[in-house]
């Protein structure tokens, strides 16, 4: 597709039927009816940065920090293998306690005691440490660049560097990860050429796995009083980049479910194959607030199974039954 076409298949007054549809079809045609569960664990809400939407934000004196210890990570981890999960997701805030000598150390743990995949999901990081989490046994990483749009990555993350998130996602690669990255869409200032560039570039970064999930404003962050992204609208991005990137492995996210009672059920129909449930305890859940409103605070990891396998069957799909490693790398 042209980027001409994806603006203009992002327009709210084009009716969106015949894209859904196409991105439905292509979905299956190149990864199939299966659906990835990836057991997400939130380990830390301690952040160093200051992203204008980001609830989990360093200074954002409400917030309740937490760390969980190497073993209570374990205890999440035999939770996912006794959920029958394949992967899971270890997503942090920027901690500087939670270092790549002790990321390291607990990836090595759980690799040891479980066939897990393990995604890393804790942003950025010299080259060397990412060589040291990949050697330590982590098999993927997830680094969203959140906009392509240059001017407003620098408004919306005062203390990050664009070309550097580029760089970080380049090494990445090099060290061997399934890499993963992505967007949100509806941000304050984002335009659809912007966004038809998001979708341009997760196909010239040759990702693996692409996240998307609107803009939901947090009230106790600068960006509180901005009006939130649409489902519509992230829908559409999830149905192109489908459409455009072809075999990536794209979530129906939290946040999606999040501003719609069905987000995450009309994402599955329309280019996505991955769901991924928290494991976090749930005494923590609620402390990893980027946004107002998360749904599956209140569960127990598997109140979340059940929920997602009740998703699957009223959809008529099926969970995947392999690890659901990368398409474009090394297949299954
Ligand atoms: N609304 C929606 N998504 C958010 N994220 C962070 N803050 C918000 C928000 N207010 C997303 C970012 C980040 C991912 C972990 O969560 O894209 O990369
Ligand atoms: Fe957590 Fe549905 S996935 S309650």
């Amino acid at each position: 597709m042209t980027k001409e076409e994806i603006i203009a298949a992002l327009s709210p007054d084009t009716d969106p039927a015949q894209l859904f549809a196409l991105a439905d079809q292509v979905r299956r045609e190149y990864v199939g009816e299966d659906v990835h569960l990836r057991g997400l664990i939130e380990f830390s809400n301690h952040c160093r940065r200051r992203c204008y939407y980001c609830g989990i934000r360093a200074g954002n004196a409400k917030v309740r920090r937490y760390r969980l210890t190497p073993d209570q990570i374990l205890y999440g981890a035999r939770s996912a293998v006794s959920l029958n999960y394949k992967t899971i997701v270890m997503q942090s805030g920027e901690d500087p306690a939670w270092g790549p000598k002790e990321l390291a150390a607990i990836v090595e743990k759980v690799k040891k005691e479980t066939a897990l995949a393990i995604t890393l999901s804790v942003g950025e990081h010299s080259k060397e440490d990412y060589r040291t989490l990949r050697a330590a046994g982590a098999d993927r990483f997830l680094l969203r660049f959140e906009t392509s749009d240059r001017r407003l990555f620098s408004m919306l993350k005062p203390d990050s560097n664009y070309d550097q998130r580029f760089r970080c996602l380049a090494w990445l690669k090099e060290a061997g990860f399934q890499v993963g990255s992505g967007v949100m869409a509806g941000l304050p200032g984002q335009t659809s050429e912007s966004m038809a560039d998001d979708i341009l570039l997760f196909k010239q970064l040759e990702l693996d796995m692409v996240g998307i999930g609107p803009f939901i404003a947090n009230p106790d962050t600068p960006l509180g009083g901005a009006p939130g992204g649409t489902l519509d609208t992230a829908l559409r991005m999830v149905a192109l980049t489908r459409i455009v990137t072809k075999n990536t492995h794209i979530p129906a996210t939290t946040a999606m479910g999040t501003i719609d009672a069905q987000g995450r059920q009309k994402a599955l129909k329309c280019g996505a194959n991955v769901l991924m449930p928290n494991i976090s305890p749930t005494e923590y859940r609620t402390d990893y607030s980027l946004y107002p409103g998360k749904i599956c605070v209140n569960e127990q990891p598997e109140q979340c199974g059940a929920c997602v396998d009740a998703m699957l069957a009223g959809l008529g799909r099926k969970r995947a039954e392999g690890f659901g490693h990368s398409l474009k790398t090394s297949g299954e």
